[in-house]
Formats: C-alpha cells, sequence, structure tokens
C-alpha cells in the first residue's frame, strides 16, 4: 500500500492548475446546479478536487485506470469532499464502458461526460471505441465535454502541437492528437451532436457535444 503522502509530496500537474479556471468558466455554461458527472481519466485527481469545489451540487464521479486512483484517494483524505464518488476503474478497450461502470454501480446514466487531455493519450482505436460506447453513458440530452489539443481539417492549431504530436507518435504506442472531424462524424453515428467549440489558452480547445 502507498504511505499517505503530503499535499506537497502528491504528484502535481502544473498544467492543471494553469487551465483549471478556464475550463470551469466553460463547465459553468453547460453544468447546471446538479446532476451527475463522469470524469475519464482523472490523473492526478487535481480537477476532481478543484471542479467539485466550483460545483458543490454536482455529484463528480471520478474515473481512471487503477495505476492512477491511489493519487485521488490521497487527495480526496487530505481533502474530504462529500460530492466526489470513485476512484472508478475505467479502461476504454478494455471491456466496455458500460459494464466497467455497472461493475463499479454506475450504471446509470451521466448527465454529464467530461475528460481532459486523454484523448491524444490513447491510440485511434480507443478513441473509436469510446466514440461508440459514450452514448450509452449519458442521458438523453447529456453533454460530452473534451478538453485538450485537437487538429480541425487535417491542421494543428499552432506549431507547438505540432511539435507535441510528434513526441507523442514517437512514443510509439498510438498517442497522438486526435482529428475533431473523425470524432464528429463517430459521434454523430451515436447520435451525439457536437455543440460549440471554445478556444483556450496553450492552444487547447473544449469541444461541447450533447446526446439526442
Ligand atoms: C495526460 S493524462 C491527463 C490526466 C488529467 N485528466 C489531466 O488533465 O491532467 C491522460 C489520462 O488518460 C488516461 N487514459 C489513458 N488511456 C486511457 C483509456 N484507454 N481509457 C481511459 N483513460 C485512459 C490516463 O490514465 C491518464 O489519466
Amino acid at each position: 500500500m502507498q504511505e499517505q503522502l503530503t499535499q506537497v509530496e502528491l504528484p502535481h500537474s502544473p498544467a492543471c492548475e494553469r487551465n483549471k479556471s478556464f475550463i470551469a468558466e466553460i463547465l459553468s455554461l453547460y453544468i447546471e446546479d446538479g446532476g451527475r458527472l463522469l470524469e475519464m481519466g482523472h490523473g492526478t485527481g487535481q480537477h476532481a478536487m478543484f471542479f467539485s469545489s466550483v460545483f458543490p451540487h454536482v455529484q463528480w464521479h471520478a474515473a481512471d485506470l487503477v495505476d492512477y486512483h491511489w493519487m485521488l484517494k490521497q487527495r480526496l483524505k487530505l481533502n474530504p469532499r462529500d460530492n466526489v464518488s470513485g476512484p472508478i476503474t475505467l479502461e476504454v478497450g478494455a471491456e466496455p464502458m458500460i459494464e466497467q461502470l455497472k461493475k463499479a454501480q454506475q450504471a446509470q446514466a451521466f448527465d454529464y461526460l467530461f475528460t481532459a487531455n486523454t484523448l491524444h493519450i490513447m491510440n485511434q482505436k480507443q478513441v473509436d471505441v469510446f466514440c461508440l460506447e459514450v452514448a450509452e453513458c449519458l442521458k438523453s440530452q447529456g453533454h460530452l465535454i473534451l478538453y485538450g489539443p485537437f487538429k480541425f481539417q487535417d491542421e494543428f492549431t499552432s506549431e507547438s502541437n505540432k511539435e507535441f504530436h510528434q513526441s507523442l507518435v514517437s512514443r510509439g504506442v498510438g498517442s497522438g492528437i486526435k482529428e475533431f472531424e473523425r470524432l464528429e462524424e463517430q459521434l454523430k453515428d451515436q447520435k451525439i451532436d457536437f455543440v460549440k467549440r471554445f478556444n483556450l489558452p496553450a492552444n487547447n480547445q473544449i469541444l461541447i457535444f450533447q446526446k439526442r
């Protein structure tokens, strides 16, 4: 078992600290005063801790691969939150998302699915599976909110994103910045329509989708 680390010792993503307020501003346009949100790929847990305090009436269900759970658990131990549940084990591609949620007693559809900086880490096959399966996890009218870098019409939004993509590709595990149009088309086939794009600092975007 991992020994309890202090707030300062816990793994910390500086990017999360920089982007959290900008993301919260956009989330507040779509997240109403309540409901159930699934965060896929909570990573260090910093976003879950921050957004659950900004949206105290939203039940924030944080999910990730098992290896990441300890960070959220330790953050919650240091700063307990009534409205954070999890960590839930969720690995797209391992078995159907809905089956993994059922195992975690979370089969009830969510009002929101939020995920930050995950799709460019996942390989294309996993992203295709995500697009196929995510509708089952969302309520009708539920929102899918994607944050991260994306390609539009085959173009990167900056030279630095192009370099980032090349560094991801060089890892050889299929990571890389994903194409908006492919996501849009695949999600549309599952009755999830594109709503709006927001450009955020550091050449990241928020893409809002809504299930019919
Ligand atoms: C760069 S981290 C982002 C973490 C956090 N959301 C953030 O913005 O700092 C990528 C995350 O994607 C998750 N991830 C990678 N492959 C995944 C998959 N197949 N299914 C679900 N999550 C995955 C990782 O476990 C990790 O938490």
